[in-house]
This record gives structure tokens, C-alpha cells and sequence, in this order.
């Protein structure tokens, strides 16, 4: 059962119509009119001891909850003349072109190596259809792990010309590294537990976590040990890059360093994508004096990077995935009778559930994340403020402050939720980060609104995610303005949504008919 300090089911909201009319599109199937099934929450999961602390025994809701309310879903052959039928098949089509091999790239061209966590979030997309290879996901990323513990933002198992900065310049001309020296928000311990907890084959997915789990333990120790080596409980991030929101206002302040004498370079994202939707220069001229003076300490040592690095920001979005992976991490230890490092899980969990609380921003009504170096909160309305709902740190009175905020904002474009609020002078509805819809984040915001029994508002969300993909398809992020894809297209994260959590129940009535709900392995 969910904790008793949070509101109970739905009552906390209006759900009022938003005041900006929507452009008009194409009849939307939205929960209601597809009359899908709910996905029932595993309340009663009974991993937690008797004499843990409270916010420990909530359980979360499930990761692709479609509400708190209803039973389980009815999924096989119930959906397969669903009106989103196209786009699971287009979802599945999309993740097989972008299979490089046991990895997914997350787009052609734009990105063609492995990202950690869009690797980690597609794995989810994969488990639908093939839970093989949804595990051989999580395998080849772990295949990078450095032997400190980090798992890389970037893996670069086969060489490509499309993109920049590749292996070459994140080691030496002669000698390119095989993976960048930075990593990315953790969410493969969320996604192991996901694969580990829906699995159809129990043998396999017993043998894969007991590959992964020591690797999964090991990549947490590297966040506490190289990123919170003052122990304040919630770790840092070193470079934008890092918190997967590379150019989000809430680094500007920080991004105002002197930039270095770099070699001069060449932006290959350019090819790509339009100028508008991407990093300016002067951004990108600070990512590459970073990545230099990270290269220039011993080829990124995790001993030294912390107290060197010019940008070390508490990042709402890292905190809050690493948070709710800890919770992960520890249920899979409960599971596999992995005892002895629950006590230290349970205390990343303690000093967590502390270092929250000096992120919460009561004047704005939100948390914020926090500049290191200087000691001050941001003052930079993103949509990471909403994810401590993920990580379910917030309190039952924060959580409403929070969802006052997400009502205004939602109400202010016509599809939610935008990277940064519209009313904010920095919003750029076009600009990556600054503005656009992404979808993964649509999913974390909701899965956490639902947790504090928000439904109402976690189904709008919703709603407009079904919108976003039907009108414009597998884009990399929306603007929330218009509803236009913009970025990266036919992108693995967004496929891996509709599947997992968009279009769950067709997505598993056609996986199953692929694959089988049964493998005789
Ligand atoms: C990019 O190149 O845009 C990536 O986000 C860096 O990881």
C-alpha cells in the first residue's frame, strides 16, 4: 500500500481543461476511448523489513503504471486493432533498424554508438517483444563498465564518422578510447529490476541478474565513491552531459567559466539537426574545455575530477534516477538473498532521502538543483524538479506545491510537459533541452504523480504523450507549442515508450504473438 502520508487516489486535483486550446489533430486515442485495461501497481511487494523507516516501506508504482486505479491489464489479443496498432509495429521496426548488435543506437547518424541511458530505457522497449534481447541490452552496456565501477555515457564499440566527439578525441588520435570518460544518469538498475520482476522466463532472467547484480552493486559504489566523496548524500554530476540535459538552464550560471584554447573542431550534430534545436557554440566551447581538462587528469581519474572539475552541480534528475535505482538495487538484493549489502543500500537511501531535503526550493515551489562550487540552489524551472516524485522523496505537501507549478505550466502550452517552464524568460520551445517535450521524462513525471495518487493530472500527461507520438511520431523531443517533432527521428527512447508504456497492452498482445509468452529456455 502506498505510504500514508500521501493524498489518496485522485482527489487532490480538478483536472480542469488546460487554457491553452490545443492545435487541432488527428482524432487522439487517449485511455479513455481505447477503454484499455489499467496496469495495476505491485503494492504489496514485502521486501522491506519490519524496522526500516517509512518512506522506505512505501512501495513506488509500478514503472509503466497507466493508472493507480483498475486491475491488472488484459493484454494478450485484446489491443491489436488498437488505432495506435502502427505505431507499436512502427516502435518495434524502429528498434530493430537502430539493433547494432546486442546494442541500440538511439538514432542514425545523430548517435550512433551506445548511450547509457537510453540504452537502459530501451531495454524496457525491447522486453516486450524479445526479453532476450532487452537483457543482452543491459549486458553490452555493462560490457563497458571501466573497472572503477562507472558505466560510461557513451560506449564506442564500432567505429563511426558521423558523429562528434568520437572516439579520437575522448582518447588520442592514435589510440581513440573505447568509451567516453563521463558517465549518465543511472537507470539500469530500474530497468534490471523491470526485466527481472515481468519476466515470462524466470530461468533466464535468474541467470541474467546474477551476471548483472554484482555490476549493477558495483556502478552505485562508483557514484558514492567518486561523486560524493564529502558524503553529503546526494551525488554530483561534472558535466552537462552527464545529467543526459545537456544544455538545460539550470547550468548556465555554472557554464560561465573561461573557456580553454581548444584544437579546433567541427559539430557533426549540425549535419543532422537544425542549429535551433541544438547546444549554441559558446555551450558547446565549455563541453569540449571540460571533456580536455577531464582527458588531462590521467584520462578521466575519478579521484581527481570531483575536486577539479569547474562545473559540479547536484542534479535533480541524477539524484532522483540513482534514488529510485538504490530502491531497485536493494529489492533485487532482497530477492536474491543478497543480505549483506542491503545495510549499505539502506544508508545511500538514508543520506538521500536527507540530501533531498536542502534541494527543496518552498518559495518557488519546487526542488531545485544545487551548484556545488557555489553552494546555492539554481533558480531554473526545468522539468527535472518534478522527478524527486520519481525517486519519491518528496513530502505529501511538497508533492501538491509541486503539481500547483506542473497545472500552471501545463496550462500555459498545449502539450506537456516542457523541458522548462513556458513563462520563463529562458524557455526555447525548439532548444533540446530548454523547452521541448521529451517523452521519457513524460514518463518518469507521471509514474511519480501516481505514486502521490495524482491521477487526473498523470493521465493529461499522458494524453498529450499519446498526441505528441501519434501526430508526430518516434521524434527525439516535441515542441510543446505546436506538437512538431523536432531532433533525432525514428529515436530508440521514444519507440521504447510507446512500447513499454505508451501502447503497453497492444505492445504486449503483438510481442507475445511474436515472441511467445513462453520460452522454453
Ligand atoms: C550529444 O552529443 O548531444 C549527447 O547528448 C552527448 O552525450
Amino acid at each position: 500500500m502506498a505510504g500514508e502520508d500521501f493524498p489518496s487516489s485522485g482527489g487532490a486535483l480538478d483536472g480542469s481543461a488546460p487554457t491553452t486550446p490545443k492545435p487541432v489533430l488527428e482524432a487522439v486515442p487517449t485511455l479513455q476511448n481505447l477503454k484499455i485495461s489499467r496496469v495495476q501497481s505491485l503494492d504489496n511487494l514485502n521486501t522491506t523489513p519490519k524496522d526500516c523507516t517509512y518512506w522506505r516501506e512505501k512501495s513506488l508504482r509500478r514503472l509503466f503504471s497507466l493508472s493507480k486505479s483498475n486491475g491488472v491489464s488484459k493484454s494478450e489479443g485484446v489491443f491489436e486493432d488498437s488505432v495506435r496498432l502502427h505505431i507499436v509495429e512502427e516502435s518495434i521496426e524502429c528498434l530493430r533498424r537502430n539493433d547494432y548488435g546486442g546494442y541500440t543506437i538511439p538514432a542514425h547518424n545523430l548517435y550512433p554508438f551506445q548511450w547509457n541511458w537510453d540504452s537502459a530505457i530501451v531495454a524496457a522497449g525491447w522486453a516486450v517483444f524479445d526479453e532476450a534481447r532487452a537483457w543482452a541490452e543491459l549486458e553490452t552496456l555493462f560490457s563497458g563498465q571501466w573497472e572503477d565501477g562507472m558505466v560510461p555515457s557513451i560506449i564506442f564499440h564500432k567505429p563511426s564518422t558521423t558523429y562528434f566527439p568520437g572516439p579520437e578525441i575522448w582518447g588520442l588520435p592514435g589510440s581513440p578510447s573505447k568509451s567516453t570518460g563521463i558517465t549518465q544518469p543511472p537507470v539500469a538498475a530500474i530497468s534490471a529490476r523491470f526485466l527481472f520482476e515481468q519476466t515470462v522466463h524466470g530461468k533466464l532472467a535468474e541467470k541474467k541478474m546474477a551476471d548483472l547484480f554484482p555490476k549493477l552493486l558495483a556502478s552505485h559504489r562508483w557514484w558514492y565513491k567518486a561523486r560524493d566523496p564529502e558524503k553529503k548524500g546526494v551525488v554530483a554530476i561534472l558535466h552537462p552531459w552527464e545529467s543526459g540535459m545537456d544544455n538545460s538552464p539550470a547550468w548556465d550560471a555554472a557554464m560561465k567559466f573561461p573557456t580553454d584554447n581548444l584544437p579546433p573542431y567541427e559539430r557533426k550534430d549540425l549535419h543532422h539537426v537544425s542549429a535551433s534545436m541544438r547546444p549554441t557554440k559558446d555551450t558547446y566551447d565549455h563541453y569540449l574545455t571540460l571533456l580536455y581538462r577531464f582527458k588531462a587528469e590521467n584520462f578521466y581519474d575519478w579521484k581527481k575530477l570531483y575536486w577539479v572539475s569547474p562545473f559540479r552541480m547536484t542534479d535533480l534528475c541524477t539524484n532522483s534516477i540513482l534514488f529510485r535505482a538504490n530502491q531497485d538495487l536493494r529489492w533485487l538484493a532482497m530477492k536474491l538473498g543478497k543480505d549483506d549489502v542491503v545495510s549499505e543500500i539502506d544508508e545511500w537511501l538514508d543520506r538521500g532521502f536527507e540530501g533531498f531535503k536542502q534541494l527543496w526550493d518552498d518559495n518557488a515551489g519546487l526542488y531545485q538543483c544545487q551548484d556545488q562550487l557555489t553552494g546555492k540552489l539554481v533558480d531554473a524551472p526545468t522539468s527535472a524538479a518534478f522527478l524527486p516524485l520519481f525517486a519519491g522523496v518528496a513530502s505529501k505537501e511538497q508533492a501538491a506545491k509541486l503539481v500547483e507549478n506542473l497545472k500552471q505550466w501545463l496550462d500555459s502550452v498545449p502539450f506537456g510537459v516542457p523541458s522548462t517552464d513556458p513563462n520563463d524568460p529562458r524557455f526555447e520551445p525548439l532548444r533540446y533541452w530548454r523547452g521541448p517535450v521529451w517523452i521519457i521524462i513524460n514518463w518518469m513525471i507521471c509514474n511519480g504523480l501516481l505514486h502521490y495518487g495524482y491521477d487526473d493530472i498523470a493521465e493529461r500527461i499522458y494524453d498529450d504523450s499519446v498526441a505528441l507520438t501519434s501526430n508526430a511520431g518516434l521524434r527525439e523531443y516535441f515542441d510543446p507549442k505546436t506538437g512538431d517533432g523536432c531532433g533525432g527521428e525514428l529515436f530508440s527512447w521514444t519507440a521504447a515508450m510507446c512500447l513499454a508504456w505508451l501502447d503497453r497492452p497492444s505492445a504486449l498482445a503483438i510481442g507475445h504473438r511474436m515472441s511467445g509468452p513462453k520460452i522454453l529456455s
